[in-house]
C-alpha cells in the first residue's frame, strides 16, 4: 500500500494534464482544419481571436463564417458537371460542411417499421410519436405505401422545391420554374388553381395538419400525396378517421383539452378542420416527426421544455418541410418564404388580401429565431431562395 501511494499521487497529477493536453491539441487541430479553407486575412483575424472553439461555430453548431463557396472536395466532385445538372448529394454535403453534426439518414415518412426510429420514439407529439404507436400502426396498415412512388424513389438525383405561402410569390411568374422541380412540396391549403402563372401547377406532396387542411373536397388536386404532420395527439385521431373515411364524431377528448387548454372549444382543434379528405389511403403518408424535433432543438435552438410543446418552441410547417428536404433531396430550393421589406403593404399570402401588418405575435412559433436559421442555409447556398425573401 505504501508503495502504491506515490504512484497514485503521480497519476492524479498526470491525468488532468493529459486531459488538458488533449483538449489543447484537439482545439488546435480544429483550427488548422478550418484555417486550411480560408484566405490569409481570415487566418490573421482568427489568430487574434485566440484558441477558443467558440470562434469557429455558433451555439447551434453552424460555422460562424458562412459563404457560398464549395469546399474543395465538393468542387472536385461537382466541378465537371455541366451547368444546370442535378448534383447528387449536394444539399446534405453542403449542410455537413457548415454543420458537421448533420446526419443524413432520416426517412421522409413513417413506415411499418417506424418503431425503430429511436430519436422520435421517446418524445410525445409534436416531437415524436410516443403514446400514438397503436393508432399509427393502424393507419399505416391501411395506407400500405411509405415512399414517394416508384419513379421518384428510384431517381439518383432529386430536386425539390418547398413552395411557401408568402405574398412575395405574387406577380413574379415563377410558375414554370417551380414546375421544373422533381418534387414540388406545398403547404396546407395554399391553392394552385387561379395562381398557376406564379406558383406552378404541379404538386407532388402537400403537407398539412388538421387545422390547415383544405376543407372543400373539390379543391384537392389529383396526383398529389396527402402528407400529414401531427402537432398534437388529437391530430392522429383525426387522421385515423380520415383514412377510415369515418364521420368526424366523438373526437372530443376531455382529458386532452385539460392538458392542451388552448384546444378547448371546436372539439379540441384551434379552428375548424376538414371533415373529409378525398384521397385514397394509398395516397396518404405520415411525415416523420423527427423533422419537427431536429428543426426545433438542433437547427433553430428553440427551448427544449423537457421535450414538450411549450411557448415558442414549435417550428413553422415551412421550416419542417425544408428540414425534411435536406435529408431526402439532392438539391433543395424554396420560394414564397419571408417578406419583402420594401413592400409593407404587400399581402401576407399570395392567395389572400390580408396585409403583412396583420402578422400577430405568435405563441407557438419564434419567427425571428427561425429566420436566423433559414438565413444560414441561404447564405451558404445549402438551399436556393427563388424569391429572395429569407
Ligand atoms: C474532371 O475532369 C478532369 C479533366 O477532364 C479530370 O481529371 C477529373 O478527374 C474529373 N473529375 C471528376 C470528379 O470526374
Ligand atoms: C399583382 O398584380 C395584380 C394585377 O396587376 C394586382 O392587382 C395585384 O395587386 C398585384 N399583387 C402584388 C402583390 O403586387
Ligand atoms: C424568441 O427567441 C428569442 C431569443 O431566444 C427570445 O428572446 C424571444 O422571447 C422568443 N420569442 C418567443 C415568441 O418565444
Amino acid at each position: 500500500m505504501s508503495i502504491m501511494k506515490p504512484t497514485r499521487n503521480l497519476l492524479l497529477v498526470l491525468c488532468p494534464m493529459l486531459v488538458l493536453g488533449f483538449l489543447y491539441y484537439s482545439s488546435g487541430k480544429l483550427h488548422l482544419r478550418v484555417w486550411g479553407q480560408k484566405s490569409q486575412s481570415d487566418v490573421d483575424s482568427s489568430l487574434s481571436v485566440g484558441h477558443q472553439r467558440a470562434s469557429v461555430y455558433d451555439k447551434q453548431g453552424f460555422l460562424l463564417k458562412l459563404d457560398g463557396k464549395l469546399p474543395l472536395d465538393l468542387s472536385y466532385k461537382y466541378g465537371n458537371l455541366s451547368e444546370g445538372t442535378c448534383k447528387p448529394g449536394y444539399a446534405a454535403a453542403k449542410m455537413t460542411a457548415i454543420y458537421p453534426k448533420f446526419i443524413k439518414p432520416a426517412p421522409m415518412f413513417l413506415d411499418r417499421n417506424f418503431k425503430r426510429l429511436g430519436k422520435v420514439s421517446n418524445y410525445l407529439p409534436p416531437f415524436g410519436f410516443k403514446t400514438q404507436e397503436k393508432i399509427i400502426s393502424d393507419i399505416l396498415s391501411l395506407t400500405k405505401n411509405y415512399g414517394l412512388g416508384p419513379e421518384l424513389d428510384s431517381m439518383n438525383c432529386k430536386r425539390c422545391i418547398i413552395v411557401g405561402n408568402g405574398g412575395i410569390l405574387a406577380n413574379k411568374s415563377l410558375g414554370s420554374r417551380i414546375d421544373e422541380y422533381d418534387v414540388v412540396v406545398r403547404l396546407n391549403e395554399a391553392p394552385v388553381t387561379g395562381y398557376v402563372k406564379d406558383v406552378g401547377s404541379k404538386t407532388t406532396i402537400r403537407i398539412t395538419y388538421p387545422e390547415g387542411a383544405i376543407q372543400k373536397p373539390e379543391r384537392y388536386e389529383k396526383d398529389s400525396l396527402f402528407v400529414f404532420s401531427a402537432f398534437k395527439p388529437l391530430d392522429f385521431k383525426w387522421l385515423r378517421q380520415m383514412v377510415h373515411k369515418e364521420k368526424l364524431l366523438g373526437i372530443e377528448d376531455f382529458s386532452l383539452s385539460l392538458s392542451f387548454p388552448w384546444q378547448r372549444g371546436t372539439e379540441g382543434f384551434w379552428k375548424s378542420v376538414a371533415q373529409h379528405v378525398p384521397k385514397e389511403p394509398s395516397e396518404m403518408r405520415i411525415l416523420n416527426p423527427y423533422f419537427i424535433q431536429e428543426a426545433a432543438f438542433q437547427f433553430i435552438g428553440l427551448p427544449l421544455n423537457n421535450g414538450l410543446m411549450g411557448k415558442g418552441n414549435i417550428p413553422t410547417l415551412g421550416t419542417v418541410a425544408i428540414t425534411m428536404a435536406l435529408h431526402n433531396c439532392d438539391e433543395v430550393a424554396v420560394a414564397g418564404f419571408g417578406y419583402d421589406m420594401n413592400a409593407p403593404h404587400a399581402p401576407l399570402h399570395y392567395y389572400e388580401t390580408v396585409k403583412m401588418s396583420a402578422i400577430k405575435e405568435s405563441w407557438t412559433h419564434n419567427i425571428s429565431k427561425e429566420k436566423e436559421f433559414l438565413r444560414k442555409l441561404v447564405k451558404s447556398r445549402v438551399i436556393a431562395d427563388l424569391t429572395n425573401g429569407i
